[in-house]
């Protein structure tokens, strides 16, 4: 893909930059590797072929395995609240009857979101994420230090199960907690794409990708609860921390 990117014209590649990760990428590369090579780090320009690859390699591991591992819990906590799940089909059929789902019609699936935030919350897709320190400092109330290259370990599911920071009792499952009493969360209690500026690149498409296909699910099937012996849960961690057993049953209308 890269070398076909490569063949098209200066001028294509401009203009389609703007809607091609790849063209973009493509766009970016370095003219003279062996210069930019040779100098300090933060003069180069640019990106060498290498970095490019890498780039790419980086989109495809962050951005499948997480997305998938949050639509699995999407799934589970369905099959365990028919409650919550006939409030979002309800949502659907009020704003959209027919099969059509514009931009529009999937802004106002409000409830939508609030299921999918407290599915990025109660569940612990991503277990944390972690930063270099670059400076010799400390933390301002207890005065720990932090020296110069710790790494320090942000557990993001631990502060979203943190009962300190939330008004209605984390270990519930309870969408509507975005509608209201927790609507103003504190924002480091809730970090399931991080913050910063290393926070998730993908969140928007994430987020997007996760409520079409939710949708366009929910106005075709009903999961249900396949029972306590295959529908146990657990964890198993890979990249991301997924459930071990699910058991749904796919009812199709
Ligand atoms: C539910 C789905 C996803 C979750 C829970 C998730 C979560 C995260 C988290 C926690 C981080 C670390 C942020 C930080 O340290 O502040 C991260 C980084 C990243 N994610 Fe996602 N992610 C998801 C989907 C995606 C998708 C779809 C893409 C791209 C297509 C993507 C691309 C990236 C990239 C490139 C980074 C590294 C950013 C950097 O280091 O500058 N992610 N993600």
């Amino acid at each position: 893909m890269v070398e076909q990117e490569m063949a098209e014209s200066p001028d294509s590649i401009a203009q389609r930059k703007k809607t091609s990760l790849i063209a973009s990428l493509v766009s970016s590369l370095q003219t003279d590797e062996k210069t930019e090579a040779r100098k300090k780090e933060e003069d180069k320009e640019g990106l060498s072929r290498k970095e490019l690859f890498d780039e790419m390699l980086m989109f495809m591991v962050a951005g499948y395995e997480t997305t998938s591992t949050a639509l699995v819990w999407s799934i589970y906590h369905l099959s365990k609240y028919p409650r919550i799940q006939q409030k979002i089909k309800t949502e659907l059929m009020q704003y959209s009857c027919d099969q059509y789902l514009s931009l529009d019609r999937l802004d106002s699936f409000v409830y939508l979101d609030c299921f999918i935030n407290e599915v990025l919350h109660y569940s612990p897709t991503i277990e944390g994420t972690s930063r270099t320190v670059i400076v010799d400092d400390y933390l301002p109330n207890s005065g720990t230090p932090l020296y110069k290259d710790n790494q320090v370990l942000i557990p993001t599911t631990a502060l979203a199960r943190d009962a300190h920071h939330w008004e209605i009792d984390p270990e519930l499952f309870y969408p509507e907690r975005f509608l209201n009493e927790d609507k103003n969360y504190h924002p480091y209690a809730f970090l399931p794409f991080g913050s910063g500026h290393r926070q998730c690149l993908g969140q928007d498409l994430a987020r997007l990708e996760l409520k079409v296909i939710l949708a366009r699910m929910l106005q075709q099937v009903t999961f249900g609860d396949g029972g306590p012996e295959v529908n146990a849960v657990g964890y198993i961690q890979k990249l991301t921390t997924m459930p071990k057993h699910i058991g749904v049953i796919i009812e199709f209308h």
